[in-house]
């Protein structure tokens, strides 16, 4: 029987090495990973006491209304009035599975099969990877830290002299897997050059909140365009990945596509969930979340002081997420032969997981390497002392 063509998209490698993670970790061993990007301790006490509540009363949980419950969405709402001073009403937030469910909607609401829609690399590989599957053409903006990792519209203008006209472009500030962010202006000017062109930009904003740099504090797509489609989710700075709850801001001419494709595809949100995330927008749930991001803030001072017990010569200045995305050094790349076989050695020997680049960049990627310092100042210093032992033994001394 058929498989289907469109279904072939590339299987992150980070999966593999997590499952060689749990291999390890069942075999006895002291396994530091830091290869994937999630925060560790959970949801705010709050949003935690809530469910349990919840559940201890019975509650029903049935189906909500596609788009959500209205006491999240007005939640939402009151959150973006409070943290970036624009007024979005409660009916443009359409409540998802993550955003990772956000993204199916909005590209199927946004785009036909054969648009072609522009994103930078590196960059989160779900875009690319659910556009082709969804019979879309990437126009790849390719970048380096000459750019910050960030498109500009210098880049946009590059890529339209060269490919044509595209229907989209997704952003993401801060990015994964360098932590970049754009600036209020640049921003700006990315959301007017989209409008001027009729181009649709979807702003990936997950990472928002985890914040380092006080002059790049992160901005919405809608202080600057009600036209964009914003995505966003619960699982990056107040801790919640398997809850699976996210968000968009839908433009109102997107509204009714949305509502239907939402209808057919999930039916709605997970509901204990919707609920329970109410109680992440209190005063002490975002005391919570934000000493958590203090602890970021010293893991990534850390590890930018150290970038040579990791063998990088080159990394991009993480301004926000928890993620630093390095180009290893020549010698460590000739005796190594590419970012995954040091990754590998120094999961083998080391016992440390770090993410080779190449879910990223499939171009230059195999140069670089992405470690997310989510797990906390002792467990990345320890990691940082065992990596730097593997490549002393590796190298001869200079
Ligand atoms: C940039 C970016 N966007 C979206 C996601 C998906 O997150 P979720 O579906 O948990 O909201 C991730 C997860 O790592 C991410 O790094």
């Amino acid at each position: 029987m058929k498989v289907s063509q469109r279904g072939q998209v590339p299987p992150f490698e980070v999966m593999q090495i997590v499952e060689e993670v749990a291999r390890l970790r069942a075999a006895g061993h002291d396994v530091i990973s830091l290869c994937v990007g999630e925060p560790g301790g959970g949801a705010p006490s709050a949003v935690n006491e809530l469910a349990s509540r919840l559940h201890g009363e019975d509650a029903d949980f049935g189906y909500t209304a596609t788009a959500g419950l209205q006491a999240t969405r007005e939640a939402l709402a009151a959150h973006y009035s409070r943290t970036y001073g624009v007024e979005v009403p409660a009916k443009n937030f359409v409540m998802t599975t993550g955003s990772s469910g956000a993204f199916q909607l909005a590209f199927l609401a946004a785009f036909d099969a054969g648009d072609k829609v522009a994103l930078a690399r590196p960059g989160y590989p779900a875009y690319a990877n659910i556009l082709g599957a969804l019979g879309l053409e990437v126009i790849d903006i390719p970048t380096g830290p000459a750019q910050r990792f960030q498109p500009s519209v210098e880049l946009l203008e590059q890529a339209w002299a060269e490919h044509g006209r595209f229907e989209g472009l997704i952003i993401a500030s801060p990015n994964n897997p360098t932590g970049t962010m754009f600036s209020a202006r640049e921003l700006e000017e990315l959301s007017s050059w989209c409008v001027k062109h009729q181009v649709r930009m979807i702003s990936d904003e997950i990472y928002h909140g985890i914040e380092f740099v006080p002059d790049r504090r992160g901005h919405t797509s809608w202080e600057f365009t009600d036209s964009s489609i914003v995505v966003s989710s619960f699982s990056k700075y107040w801790g919640m990945t398997g809850w699976r709850l996210g968000w968009m801001i839908v433009p109102d001419q997107l509204l009714p596509t949305v509502d239907a494709l939402a209808s057919n595809l999930a039916l709605c949100a997970p509901a204990p969930a919707q609920r329970a995330v109410i109680a992440a927008f209190e005063p002490q749930s975002i005391a919570e979340a934000q000493r958590r991001v203090e602890e970021f803030a010293r893991t990534r001072e850390l590890v930018l002081a150290h970038l040579d017990k990791l063998g990088i010569e080159q990394a991009a200045p993480a301004d926000g997420a928890f993620y630093l995305y390095g180009k290893l050094s020549e010698p460590l790349l000739e005796h190594f032969g590419s970012a995954g076989q040091f990754c590998r050695a120094v999961l083998d020997t080391a016992f440390v997981a770090l993410t080779p680049g190449g879910d990223f960049d499939p171009f230059e990627g195999q140069h670089f390497i992405r470690l997310s310092f989510a797990a906390g100042y002792d467990r990345v210093a320890q990691a940082l002392d065992r990596v730097d032992t593997v490549i002393r033994r590796s190298l001869p001394i200079s």
